[in-house]
């Protein structure tokens, strides 16, 4: 839970739009969100709908091209990230800044071994003994439940299993004690047991740290668990945004309705079919006029087909941009 109220990390008005050979792809349009010290926000959404990319955009790990440039303002230690030379935010990236991956192979090097990457920054940001980066990087690769780790630490990327590399890299990310930390689907290829210890471990460093999380989930239930607010995208945009109990107690954008209908709940019989959201996630390539998701839409009218919505207001902390949402809360 937060304990205090100062934003560590805010992001404006974000956009990143990848020029591909079917033309523009506003994968990222008009993002703005903010975290605070010791706070989860978590970002949920259908796939393909921009999370990842929110992501990278911030630490600016987007290739570009095919992207542009992210255009916006990312407000970190007084500076912006999207303006800041590339040396001073590499100090950043990996040290007070860093990223769990949905794909790990992007984050590790393949030439070298495990127990090299993590005690790197421990000894070149923290000056730490090369003995005493590797009892800390053992200590949490045991941690994030890797066996045997003071032998499989000289191991490479590629000796590691799918779900063992996964956890190397959350190993990297949490070793850095970060300001923030943007955890992208953590723990999705994790068995259940496993996942529930790395929440439980980035809960501890929030705890200890005051780590503000950014935590990219299409489960609504780890959202439920770990997140003390709630950012829903979809098609590039966030469309409603709470804090969790807001959310999950009153959601006003039809989309995140659907989002919480199709949830697996413990009270329904497992032989109940959920309710899943008719149609499909829109081609951010060609997005339909107005409000982005009006082709799934029940309660869609025209002003729906027209013009993007404007934002509905239901507390200080909690709004959604629909135009058919009555703002009652
Ligand atoms: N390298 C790329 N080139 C072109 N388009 C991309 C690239 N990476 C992502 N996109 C586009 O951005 C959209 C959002 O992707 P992503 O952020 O990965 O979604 P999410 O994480 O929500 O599943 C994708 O649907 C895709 O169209
Ligand atoms: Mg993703």
């Amino acid at each position: 839970m937060a304990t205090t109220t100062d934003t560590v990390l805010e992001v404006c008005d974000l956009r990143t739009h990848f020029h591909t050979d079917d033309g523009l792809v506003k994968a990222v349009d008009g993002v703005s969100f903010s975290v605070r010290r010791g706070e989860t926000l978590g970002l949920v959404g259908e796939s393909g709908s921009g999370k990842s990319v929110a992501c990278l955009s911030a630490l600016r790990l987007v290739p570009t091209p095919p992207a542009a440039h992210p255009s916006g303002v990312i407000r970190f230690a007084g500076k912006d990230l999207l303006t800041l030379p590339e040396r001073d935010l590499e100090r950043l990236r990996g040290n007070r800044l860093a990223m769990i991956f949905q794909d790990p192979l992007t984050a590790l090097n393949p030439y070298l071994s495990v127990g090299r990457q993590l005690t790197e920054v421990l000894e070149v940001h923290e000056g730490a003994t090369p003995a005493a980066a590797r009892r800390a990087a053992i200590e949490m690769l045991t941690r994030v439940g890797i066996p045997a780790a003071g032998q499989r630490i000289d191991q490479y990327p590629h000796q590691f299993s799918g779900g063992m590399r996964q956890r190397v890299m959350i190993a990297m990310a949490l070793l850095c004690g970060p300001e923030v930390l943007f955890a992208d689907e953590p723990t999705t290829a994790l068995d259940v047991t496993i996942q529930a210890q790395i929440l439980d471990l980035i809960g501890e460093l929030q705890a200890s740290l005051g780590t503000a999380v950014v935590l990219v989930t299409h489960d609504l239930g780890v959202v439920a668990g770990t997140a003390d607010r709630v950012a829903v995208m979809y098609a590039g945009r966030i469309v409603e945004e709470g804090t969790t109990a807001e959310v999950f107690a009153n959601p006003l954008h039809p989309y995140t309705q659907g989002l919480l209908a199709s949830m697996p709940r413990i009270d329904t019989p497992s032989r109940q079919r959920l309710a899943a959201i008719p149609g499909l996630p829109p081609d951010l390539g060609q997005l339909p006029s107005g409000c982005p998701f009006h082709p799934r839409c029940q309660q869609a009218g025209d002003r729906c087909r027209q013009a993007y919505p404007e934002v509905v207001i239901a507390s200080p902390t909690h709004r959604a941009a629909c135009w058919e949402t009555e703002a009652v809360s």
